[in-house]
C-alpha cells in the first residue's frame, strides 16, 4: 500500500460513501429482547440496576411484547421467571403451571409471527440460588440433568421456539435433546450457552430474576473468564451433543472468543450482550457522559463484527425505535 496513490480518506468523504462500503450493519432480525416474567397482574416492578427493565406479570407482559412486535419491529423474545415459589432442585419449574410456560402459553395465544426463545435453568427456582441440585454442598452435575431436561420439555410443550439451556452442567445438551426426541419435539432446537463465563457481569440480572447463589459462587460449573482454548472445547462438546445454535457470553469482555468460535465452527453464533453490559451503558448516559444511541448502535456493531449471527440484548427494544425513528 503506497501513499499517496493510495488514500483510504478517499471512501469516507461523505455518509454516502461510508454506508456504500460499511461492512457491518446491525438488523432488527438479529436482535432477542430478554425479559423477566413473575407472578400476579398488573404488576410491573421496576428492575433498579437495569433502567428500563421490569418484572412483569403475564398480562402486562403480554401487552409490553405486542409493542415490543409493533413499534420496535423487534420479534423474537428470551424468557426468564420469577416464580411463586421456590424449592430445593428447581423441580417447580417442571410444571405446565409454572410461570415461564403461563407465560409463553399466553403469549403464543396473542401474538402472531413471534420467535419465544425460553432459557432454562435452575438459579431462578431453587432456594439456595444455584444452577442444579446440591449434594454434600456441591451443585451434582448428573442429578441436574434430570431438573433441566423436565424443564426443557415442559416449556417444549407450552409452545417456547428454541431451549436455551444455561446452567453449564456437563452433558445437558445430550439430556435436553433426547428429552425432546422422545416426546414429539425433534424439530425444536437447542440454543447452547455453550461458553458462559463465571462474570462480573451478571450482577443485575441477579438482581432481576432474584437468583443470586446464597453460599459460594458459580465457578466450578461457569468458566473461568481467563480461558479461550478451554471455550472452544465447550462449544465442541456442545456441537458433539446436538446444538442447534452455540453462545459466548458475556459477550464485550469476550470478542476474541466469539471470532474464534466464528472462525473454527461453522455454526449460528449467539452473543450474550449481558446485563452488566446494558447498565454501565445506562449508567454513564444518565449522567451525561456518553452519547447513549451512538454507543448502543457502536457495542451492538461490534458484536456482530466480532463474528455473532444474532445478540440478545437488552438495547433491542431501543434499538428497533431508534432504527424505525430514523426511516
Ligand atoms: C441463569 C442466567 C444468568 C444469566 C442468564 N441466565 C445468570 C447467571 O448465570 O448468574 C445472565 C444474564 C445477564 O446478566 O444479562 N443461569
Amino acid at each position: 500500500m503506497a501513499f499517496p496513490v493510495t488514500r483510504l480518506r478517499r471512501l469516507r468523504q461523505n455518509e454516502i460513501f461510508r454506508a456504500m462500503v460499511r461492512e457491518t450493519e446491525v438488523d432488527c432480525d438479529d436482535l432477542i429482547m430478554p425479559y423477566f416474567v413473575c407472578p400476579g397482574t398488573g404488576v410491573k416492578n421496576p428492575i433498579n440496576s437495569m433502567p428500563g427493565n421490569y418484572q412483569w406479570s403475564v398480562d402486562l407482559l403480554v401487552e409490553e411484547v405486542k409493542d415490543l412486535v409493533e413499534k420496535a419491529g423487534i420479534n423474537k423474545i428470551l424468557l426468564f421467571g420469577i416464580p411463586e415459589h421456590k424449592d430445593e432442585t428447581g423441580e417447580v419449574a417442571c410444571h405446565e403451571d409454572a410461570i415461564v410456560p403461563r407465560a409463553i402459553r399466553a403469549l403464543r395465544k396473542e401474538i402472531n409471527n413471534l420467535l419465544i426463545v425460553a432459557d432454562v435453568c435452575n438459579c431462578e427456582y431453587t432456594t439456595h440460588g444455584h444452577c442444579g441440585t446440591i449434594i454434600d454442598g456441591d451443585v451434582n452435575n448428573d442429578l441436574t440433568l434430570k431438573t433441566l431436561s423436565e424443564q426443557s420439555l415442559t416449556l417444549a410443550r407450552a409452545g417456547a421456539d428454541i431451549i436455551a439451556p444455561s446452567d453449564m452442567m456437563d452433558g445437558r445438551v445430550a439430556a435436553i435433546r433426547e428429552m425432546l426426541d422422545e416426546n414429539g419435539f425433534s424439530n425444536t432446537p437447542i440454543m447452547a450457552y455453550s461458553a458462559k463465563f463465571a462474570s462480573a457481569f451478571y450482577g443485575p440480572f441477579r438482581d432481576a430474576a432474584e437468583s443470586a447463589p446464597k453460599f459460594g459462587n458459580r465457578r466450578t460449573y461457569q468458566m473461568d473468564p481467563a480461558n479461550g482454548n478451554e471455550a472452544l472445547r465447550e462449544v465442541e462438546e456442545d456441537i458433539a451433543e446436538g446444538a442447534d445454535m452455540v453462545m459466548v457470553k458475556p459477550a464485550l469482555s469476550y470478542l476474541d472468543v466469539i471470532r474464534r468460535v466464528k472462525d473454527n465452527y461453522n455454526m449460528p453464533l449467539v452473543a450474550y450482550n449481558v446485563s452488566g453490559e446494558f447498565s454501565m451503558v445506562k449508567a454513564a448516559a444518565a449522567n451525561g457522559w456518553i452519547d447513549e444511541s451512538r454507543i448502543i448502535n457502536e457495542i451492538l456493531t461490534s458484536i456482530k463484527r466480532a463474528g455473532a449471527d444474532v445478540i440478545i440484548t437488552y438495547h433491542a427494544k431501543e434499538f428497533g425505535l431508534l432504527k424505525r425513528a430514523k426511516k
